[in-house]
């Protein structure tokens, strides 16, 4: 450590963390692993490792160098070892299978047992969801967990309204082209196919709070929302449907939800999303009611190896 180092309370003590780009080189063994895997070039490979300064700017903290350091000897301003990182668990072969079998047996959820959800689990979701890659850090994705059957309840005969206003556009050959011309052609379709022939069964219901073929009667929801949307979005939210089933919870990523948030303050206001950001994904989980006997195969449309 040097004398640009800041020392701030963490809650677990004091953690050191560097002000600046640092190799201590007294502990640095010059294996030069750091350099090998930063992925902007910009430590220099020469005997001891070094950055290269003006190449610094170019850093993204994607904390690679620090995370492979078998010495701990690198520092990028703002990280530290104590709080930014965990030791890694070996490697196992059993990984594999468990993976697969994770992957292979997940199911979208939609019907929920009336049992409450840990809020220790929906904890270890949100941890999930920050191992997902991001494209740059700091991570950009904004997380609500509703662990609120009640409130989410209410909220549904309000989501309901906009695609009860959606339904009345579409029956108006006027709006209709409006609509179509607002939502773009591909979404047009997919709102005219498949969303609004359910909605217009389910409305009635939907809008009495009778029935919710939206939120699914699911005891928790996580909204994932930032000031604009990007990539990172659905990654995270793979990221947490995945970890759900890990826990014994079942899961269903919920795209009629975010537009009815972004468009309605009122929704915003009870989900405490902040007024400047958008709900780009919603997933909504509980324990599942039912068992699915076997996995379901798919192909992709299309596949092309080029070896
Ligand atoms: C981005 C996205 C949005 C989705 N939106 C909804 C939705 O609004 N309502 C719903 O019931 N399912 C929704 N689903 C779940 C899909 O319908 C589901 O993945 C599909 O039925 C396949 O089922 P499986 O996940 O069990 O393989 C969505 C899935 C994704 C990836």
């Amino acid at each position: 450590m040097n004398s640009h180092d800041i020392t701030y309370e963490t809650g677990n003590g004091k953690t050191q963390v560097p002000a600046a780009h640092t190799v201590d080189l007294a502990t640095c063994k010059k294996c030069h692993l750091c350099a090998e895997i930063c992925p902007a070039g910009i430590i220099d490979v020469d005997d001891e490792a070094r950055f290269l300064d003006d190449r610094i700017p170019l850093c993204i903290r994607c904390g690679q160098c620090m995370a492979a350091c078998p010495t701990k000897s690198i520092f990028i301003e703002g990280l530290s070892y104590e709080k930014d990182f965990f030791e890694l668990p070996q490697r196992e072969k059993s990984w594999q299978k468990a993976f697969y079998g994770l992957i292979g047996s997940r199911r979208s959820i939609r019907k929920f047992q009336d049992r409450p959800v840990p809020r220790e689990l929906l904890e270890k979701i949100v941890q999930a969801v920050t191992f997902a890659p991001p494209g740059f850090t700091p991570l950009t994705v904004e997380l609500t967990v509703v662990n609120d059957r009640e409130l989410i309840r209410r909220a549904v005969p309000l989501m309901a309204e906009m695609y009860n206003m959606l339904l009345k556009m579409q029956a108006n050959p006027e709006s209709r082209a409006i609509l179509e011309k607002m939502v773009g052609k591909d979404t047009y379709q997919v709102l005219s196919d498949h969303v609004l022939p359910l909605m217009r069964v389910r409305m009635p219901a939907l809008l009495a709070g009778a029935e919710d073929t939206i939120a699914r009667g699911a005891p928790c929801m996580i909204l994932f929302h930032a000031p604009v949307h990007n990539e990172d979005m659905f990654i995270a939210l793979a990221y947490a449907l995945l970890a759900a089933h890990s826990l014994g919870l079942g899961a269903c990523a919920i795209g009629l939800i975010p537009p009815t948030i972004n468009r309605n303050p009122e929704l915003k206001k009870m989900f405490k999303i902040p007024e400047s950001n958008q709900v780009s994904a919603s997933m909504v989980l509980g324990y599942p009611r039912y068992k699915y006997s076997r996995g379901i195969r798919r192909r992709p449309a299309s596949l092309t190896w080029i070896e």
